[in-house]
């Protein structure tokens, strides 16, 4: 298939890109660069040996949306694009509104008017809300969202459902994530934030590394085994490969949801201490008090996507830690050294 990817150049896209380009498809990337990198794109092409097209704009350009699918043969859409940092998303609710929202409603005006109507969509487990009983299930209703970054990702699910409601030719995948982490084995992409991370798992990174001198953790008097949060883990080239198996769903017309996750729970102590075993290193940390809006403890039931398109999380726990290290020993400062 030719598949335009939104937000390629980064975190997830990057190695979704990779696992696309080993099962044949051809891709093109739109990003605008705002938190990815063209360097993660040139690694990309040095694990798999072949030019990836690029484009760098954003996608809330209708003009050039236009250009790119006049100029490709472009079958399906996998939309990464957008803002993700939920604490900035209540400061600048308008910016991510304008990204998650109108980026996405810009898109599918642009798909419509070239005849392109299949989409997956990067969602997350957010759109449960608070009150949601675990392990989570596609069958189970949105809930109430606590930020504009969550309420973005739940009126996208809403666009699409009513597009798809009104117009049989469209089918759309959304892709619940649950907590992804890892980077890709060869060591050469992972994940780069900018600034102090906001998600554990780059936040040990950079302390095993030296970058930081400890991790806070974000309170320890919760109701789970060790009183620290509990969250499900996946390894991001598991996510990639669920992208890839998803555009099978999208052979039937029609709204496609799936959770993935790998099912299992995993608190942040047993984050830190098996980062510890995996890597050598020490990752000093305090407990400081719990961070505003978290949830203590939820995962997924990911049986759905087993059942209907064949995918399950293979890559364990050790191999998420041991790949995140890799990467972030052999890239200290990320993507910025080279
Ligand atoms: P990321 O920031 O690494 O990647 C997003 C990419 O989109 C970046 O390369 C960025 O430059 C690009 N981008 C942003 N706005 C754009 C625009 N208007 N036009 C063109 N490009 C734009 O994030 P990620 O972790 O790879 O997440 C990818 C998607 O998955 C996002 O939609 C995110 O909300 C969603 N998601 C992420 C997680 C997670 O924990 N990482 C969990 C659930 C859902
Ligand atoms: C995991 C656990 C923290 C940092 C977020 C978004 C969610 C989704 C994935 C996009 C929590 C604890 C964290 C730290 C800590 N993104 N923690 N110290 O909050 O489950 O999900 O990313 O869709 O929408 O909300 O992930 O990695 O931030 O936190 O103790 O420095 O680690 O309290 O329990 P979260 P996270």
């Amino acid at each position: 298939m030719s598949i335009l990817v939104t937000g390629g150049a980064g975190y997830i896209g990057s190695h979704t890109v990779v696992q696309l380009l080993e099962e044949g498809h051809e891709v093109v990337v739109l990003d605008n660069l705002c938190n990815g990198s063209r360097e993660a794109l040139h690694r990309v092409e040095t694990i798999f040996g072949k030019a990836v097209g690029f484009i760098e704009g954003d996608v809330r350009d209708r003009a050039l949306l236009d250009r790119l699918f006049a100029g490709h043969a472009i079958e399906a859409v996998i939309h990464f694009a957008g803002l993700k940092a939920v604490g900035e998303s209540v400061e600048q609710p308008l910016a991510y509104y304008d990204a998650n929202v109108h980026g996405s409603l810009v898109l599918c005006q642009a798909m419509a008017a070239a005849g392109v109507y299949k989409l997956v969509f990067s969602s997350s487990a957010t759109v449960y809300g608070p009150d949601a009983p675990v392990p989570y299930m596609e069958t189970m209703p949105r809930g109430s969202t606590s930020n504009p970054y969550g309420s973005s990702k739940a009126m996208v699910e809403q666009l699409l459902t009513d597009l798809c409601r009104a117009d049989a030719r469209w089918s759309v995948a959304l892709l619940r994530y649950f907590n992804p982490i890892g980077a890709h084995p060869s060591g050469q992409i992972g994940e780069d934030p900018q600034g102090i991370p906001n998600n554990l798992m780059p936040f040990i990174a950079q302390v095993a590394v030296g970058r930081r001198p400890e991790l806070a953790i974000f309170g320890d008097d919760y109701p789970t085994e060790d009183g620290t949060c509990v969250r499900d883990y996946l390894h991001v080239m598991d996510l990639a490969d669920g992208h890839v198996a998803s555009l099978a769903s999208l052979e039937e017309s029609g709204v496609h949801i799936y959770n993935l996750g790998t099912g299992q729970g995993v608190s942040v102590l047993e984050m830190v201490t098996t980062f510890e075993r995996v890597s050598g290193q020490r990752v000093p940390y305090r407990i400081d008090p719990r961070r505003e809006g978290d949830l203590a403890a939820f995962w997924a039931d990911a049986s759905k996507a087993e059942r209907e398109l064949g995918w399950r999380a293979e890559r364990g726990l050790e191999a998420m830690l041991r790949d995140t290290w890799h990467w972030q020993r052999n890239n200290p400062a990320g993507y910025q050294q080279s």
